[in-house]
């Protein structure tokens, strides 16, 4: 039996009674691969202390097994929308539903990975954690919800459930137990933790003059990094708050630039802190719920006490603006201490390194609004557009997405939806099968406003179908005319032959803004299911689902 979670860290584990050797089950469900990473890692090393282990996503992982888990591991993401990634949703919606069997058998823990920018942060993790617990399963380490840099947290979390497992199990290490850090060696140099200081290479705005748009192409070197990206992942990028904004929480706070607060790492400046190590813009609701304790204030309290009312709060908002509306007579340390640390910004990679090398590039769409009587700005948009020239160098690190890669097999073809920046991922995906010759055939939609000044990457495309490496492309720009033209109209227009694609074993993918764009997509994918497939509307679902595991059908939106 497992020993009583208080035993955890006392010193050298007493081997608890003769237990049969325990199994741990891992069960992850990932939007880009950063559960799944974990949950492998995690796998790893509970095998080499001698646990028989299974991990599984939970797409694939069969619910009537769920009787044979005695422990269990659950590392799940939130998307920054608050929804359950896509391989969690069938295990989610059966917990829920009246058929989830009693679980008084298995003990467990949940790690929760999301992005505290958002109301609904890990939020799926969350509600694995409590229904597990409804079912009746023991929770033997606390759940913990990982920010954007989870690292640390989720090495804390693996290492104190790893204890629990193997002080029950009476397991006894395997040889390589002691290479418990393998899981570090072939790392990259620069990570997250420890980025690359790439130089800016080249700077243009993609967006014709005129336009509503600011829509910036980059080129960064990584020469001599020996950082390694494939198509589909994403740059981490840090950035800069705006020196205005900062001398307007200065003037704000009376605070004096030079005052030493704590930093990231170690004592500061504050003028230091705020330009590096903290976000002033846009107000998180980390950054609220903690104002609000420190302050006391009742307005903020009655605000926080509801989930619409915090959203409809943190829009257009940032951190001065909160500091106006409720005034309050703070130290140096007490600002920094509400303040949510600077996080890295996700970037697709709009490149692939078999056509540029050591270069990495991006396209970036600036922020700029106007909102509470001041103009606003995307930290790390505008950081991009304004504060980095040619020659200065950026922070970054790469995140490698792989739940949003090219089809192994160079003669499938790919149907790719990428309205705006969504394009970026496409443009690797081209150069790559450029360079590699794949003989698949590729089919771009994209999208924009006008066709004047917004058609991203206008001549790379055209190149492309002319040489080939496109068969075909179709575009949609919402603005040229009175009613709005979409991507997904398009798609409709062309609905037998994506569906004939599809019938041909084509991979779908979708890139670019989530909450309606891709919603759209998607409900029109279904709809040209349902029409040419000439089915019902649950048959049509049950094809999605079926492209979904497949991995045929992948997505990534923001
Ligand atoms: P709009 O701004 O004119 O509404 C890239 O941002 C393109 O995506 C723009 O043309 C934008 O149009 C469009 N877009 C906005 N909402 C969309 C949706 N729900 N589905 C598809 N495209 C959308």
């Amino acid at each position: 039996q497992l020993a009583p979670a208080a035993a955890v860290g006392n010193g050298t584990p007493e081997p608890v009674v003769a237990a049969e050797p325990q199994k741990l089950t891992v069960l992850y469900g990932s939007h880009t691969g950063n559960s799944e990473g974990l949950a492998n890692n995690l796998a790893a090393l509970a095998k080499a202390q001698g646990v028989e282990v299974e991990v599984s996503d939970m797409a694939s992982f069969k619910t009537r097994d769920l009787k044979k888990v005695t422990n269990l591991a659950v590392l799940v993401s939130t998307h920054g929308i608050g929804e359950p990634p896509v391989q969690a949703e069938e295990l989610y919606n059966f917990l829920h539903s009246k058929k989830a069997p009693d679980l008084s058998h298995v003990k467990f823990s949940v790690l929760a990975l999301g992005d505290s920018s958002y109301v609904d942060f890990c939020q799926t993790g969350k509600a694995f954690d409590a229904v597990l617990e409804k079912l009746g399963a023991q929770r033997i380490s606390p759940r913990v919800d990982c920010d954007v840099d989870y690292e640390d947290q989720a090495e804390a979390w693996q290492q104190s459930f790893l204890q629990l497992i193997s002080q029950s199990s009476g397991a006894t290490p395997t040889a390589d137990a002691k290479s418990n850090t393998t899981a570090t060696a072939g790392k990259p140099k620069y990570t997250r933790k420890n980025p690359f200081e790439a130089t800016v290479l080249e700077k243009i705005n993609l967006n014709g003059r005129g336009s509503s748009k600011e829509t910036i192409h980059l080129e960064l070197s990584l020469e001599g990094s020996g950082l390694q990206y494939e198509p589909g992942d994403a740059l981490g990028v840090y950035g800069t708050n705006s020196p205005s904004l900062i001398e307007g929480v200065l003037q704000e706070t009376k605070l004096s630039a030079e005052e030493l607060v704590q930093g990231h790492n170690g004592e500061k400046p504050l003028l230091e802190a705020l330009t590096y190590d903290y976000e002033l813009s846009p107000l998180s609701s980390v950054t609220l719920t903690k104002y609000a304790e420190l302050t006391g204030s009742t307005r903020l309290q009655s605000i926080l006490a509801d989930n619409e009312k915090v959203l409809e709060y943190l829009h257009g908002r940032d951190v001065l603006d909160l500091l106006k509306e409720v005034p309050y007579t703070l130290s140096a340390n007490d600002l920094v201490s509400v303040l949510r640390k600077n996080m890295p910004r996700m970037y697709s990679i709009a490149s692939a390194q078999t056509a540029v090398e050591d270069e990495v590039h991006l396209l970036v769409s600036v922020v700029r609004y106007q909102a509470y009587g001041r103009h606003k700005e995307g930290l790390c948009s505008a950081t991009l557009a304004d504060r980095f020239q040619v020659d200065d160098k950026v922070k970054v690190f790469v995140d490698k997405n792989t739940r949003f890669k090219l089809p192994a097999n160079p003669e499938t073809p790919v149907i790719m939806v990428g309205p705006g920046t969504g394009v970026a991922p496409f443009r690797a995906f081209l150069q790559h099968r450029e360079v590699e010759e794949h003989t698949g055939k590729s089919w771009l939609f994209f999208g924009d406003r006008n066709f004047t000044t917004d058609f991203l990457y206008q001549t790379e495309w055209q190149q492309y179908l002319k040489e080939g490496v496109l068969a075909k492309v179709d575009v949609a720009f919402s603005r040229d005319q009175e009613q709005k033209h979409y991507v997904q109209h398009r798609m409709l227009e062309n609905g037998k032959e994506l569906y004939d694609w599809l019938e041909s074993g084509a991979h779908f993918y979708v890139c670019g803004e989530a909450k309606r764009m891709a919603k759209d997509v998607h409900n029109t994918l279904k709809e040209i299911i349902q029409l040419h497939g000439g089915v019902t509307a649950e048959k049509a679902d049950e094809y999605i689902k079926h492209l979904q595991v497949a991995n045929r059908y992948q997505t990534d939106i923001y």
